[in-house]
């Protein structure tokens, strides 16, 4: 089977202008503070680079990565941790940034696994969030768009580890195996 990036479901002015407002809001809300931004590898890379320029305060930043067992276009629902954070996160105020929830699996175990850390506020900033796939609830505090279940790369979003270069989100194209 080949697959490429089809059509455009969100393009590139639309991206940005929903990150600046999403930054806006961050700025608002954690006034007077100094939050730590935690970017969750590798899908958040582009969406956490844009949204720290986009956040009018003292922000830190540091990665995590999860991978879920097994490949393709689908979650497979069990959540290992590959790399941890750098720094401590107790008393600290954390947002996690993620491009996509679909399940809501991976942000589950994120968030139980943060929380044990004792950070001060734990919060979630997600770029997509495709509702109607959740498994498990999850409270979003920032969400950027709601998108229907189609698989979607670019702007940091891959498939088999390509397209995350796209500056667009494009809905992947899938060709029968001939
Ligand atoms: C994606 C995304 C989330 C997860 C969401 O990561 O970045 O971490 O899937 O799915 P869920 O809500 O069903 O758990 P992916 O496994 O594609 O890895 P990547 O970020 O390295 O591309």
């Amino acid at each position: 089977m080949d697959s490429r990036p089809g059509r455009i479901l969100i393009p590139r002015d639309e991206i940005a202008a929903r990150v600046t407002s999403l930054g806006e809001a961050i700025r608002r809300d954690y006034a007077g503070r100094a939050p730590i931004l935690v970017g969750v590898l590798k899908g958040a890379v582009v969406f956490t680079a844009d949204l720290i320029r986009a956040i009018a305060l003292p922000v830190s930043l540091d990665f995590m990565s999860v991978s879920s067992y097994g490949s393709g276009t689908r979650s497979s629902g069990v959540v290992r941790l590959t790399a941890d954070l750098s720094v401590s996160i107790e008393g600290r105020d954390v947002i996690i940034v993620e491009d996509v929830i679909d399940t809501g699996r991976t942000i589950s175990y994120l968030r139980r696994n943060l929380a044990t850390r004792h950070p001060r506020t734990l919060a979630l900033c997600v770029l997509l969030d495709k509702v109607a796939r959740r498994e498990v609830e999850v409270p979003v505090d920032y969400a950027g768009f709601a998108i229907g279940d189609e698989f979607v790369v670019g702007y940091g979003l891959d498939h088999d580890g390509f397209h995350r270069g796209l500056r667009d989100i494009a809905v992947l194209e899938r060709d029968p195996a001939r």
